[in-house]
């Protein structure tokens, strides 16, 4: 387990975490590295250092969240930190206060991170620009979610053992999935092949250059680990989709799954829509790694916490240091 604030990844420069695309592959295995030390904590209710203590983080959640606003809530009060609910349905937003107005004045009271989910893409990086305090994203609109990406490579990496040489499925809605985005971008920094796999209208007008395939029958034996997408009905204003057609080409089904490489791995984001992305068998059988996703989420977002705020403390640091030199002129 990592024992003080010193040893933490002492090159570790970013004080916000918004996306996968821009990160190394160095700082992802940074953090991984970082959050397989604390799965011992969340597996095994270890005690974990405090290097948050006295810290609070604001969930600032615009969208709906069961895992990654409890995720990051255990996340943050494992480390000792204090963490304050926003809940845009009943705040000043319903007044048209705009969202960096009411973060900033959160701000001013106090904080050392906020941890956003917004429906508008972007949002998490406009937040950025506009405070002091490190700025975590944790879901924006179909683009990004790099947490839920760094927890399924820290889940990937502790079942098959690596990241590098294996060929990873996404299936489904790739075209609304934020996940699968995540996670192409950071499997990308990785020697893996990533298989983007559904229907014609979900691989229409992706704005990542992904390898494709329609048919999961042909793609499967060749997988390590199947990604299965939740179908994002919530944003299908536009796309022309018959559920039923869908099962029968993409659900994943025990028969399906036997075709995969042998040991192969299935992961789901949550939430599930049971018996439209997959079957109960398969949902709650020997290859799903669903619940581990989940137990990894806490470890990884320890990690990323740990890491932002520390960053951001050497950056108050030197500011105060500064400061400092500016009056002795
Ligand atoms: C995902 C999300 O919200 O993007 N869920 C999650 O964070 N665990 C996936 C989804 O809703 O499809």
């Amino acid at each position: 387990m990592p024992r003080s604030k010193k040893s933490a990844a002492p090159n570790w420069t970013r004080k916000h975490l918004l996306g996968l695309e821009d990160m190394t592959a160095q700082e992802i295995l940074t953090v991984l590295d970082r959050a397989d030390a604390y799965l011992p904590c969340v597996t095994q209710a270890r005690p974990c250092p405090p290097t948050l203590k006295d810290r609070t983080v604001l969930n600032l959640f615009c969208e709906d969240s069961t895992r990654t606003r409890t995720s990051f809530t255990f996340a943050a009060e494992r480390l000792g930190a204090r963490v304050f609910q926003f809940h845009a349905a009943t705040s000043s937003l319903n007044k048209k206060e705009s969202l960096i107005d009411t973060a900033r004045n959160i701000e001013a009271m106090g904080l050392d991170a906020i941890v956003i989910r917004h429906q508008e893409r972007g949002a998490p990086h406009r937040l950025a620009e506009a405070v002091a305090c490190s700025v975590l994203n944790a879901g924006d609109n179909a683009h990004e979610h790099p947490t839920q990406a760094l927890l399924d490579m820290l889940t990937i990496r502790r079942r098959l053992g690596r990241l590098d040489g294996l060929t990873l499925a996404l299936v489904g809605d790739v075209r609304h999935s934020r996940v699968a985005r995540s996670n192409f971008f950071g499997f990308s920094k990785f020697a893996s092949r990533v298989i983007c796999v559904g229907p014609p209208v979900f691989l229409q007008a992706l704005d990542v250059k992904a390898e494709t395939a329609t048919d999961l029958g042909a793609v499967l034996p060749e997988c390590d680990a199947v990604m299965m997408l939740r179908v994002q009905f919530e944003r299908h204003e536009s796309v022309q989709f018959n559920v039923d057609e869908y099962i029968r080409g993409y659900q994943l089904t025990p028969a399906r799954l036997a075709r995969a490489r042998p040991g192969a791995i299935v992961l789901h984001p949550g939430p599930v829509n049971r018996g439209v992305e997959l079957t109960n068998e398969v949902a709650d059988g020997p290859q799903s790694v669903i619940l581990f996703q989940t137990t990894c989420g806490v470890a990884v977002r320890m990690a990323c916490l740990e890491l932002c705020i520390g960053a951001l403390d050497r950056e108050r640091r030197s500011r105060t240091a500064q400061a400092r030199r500016d009056r002795r002129g």
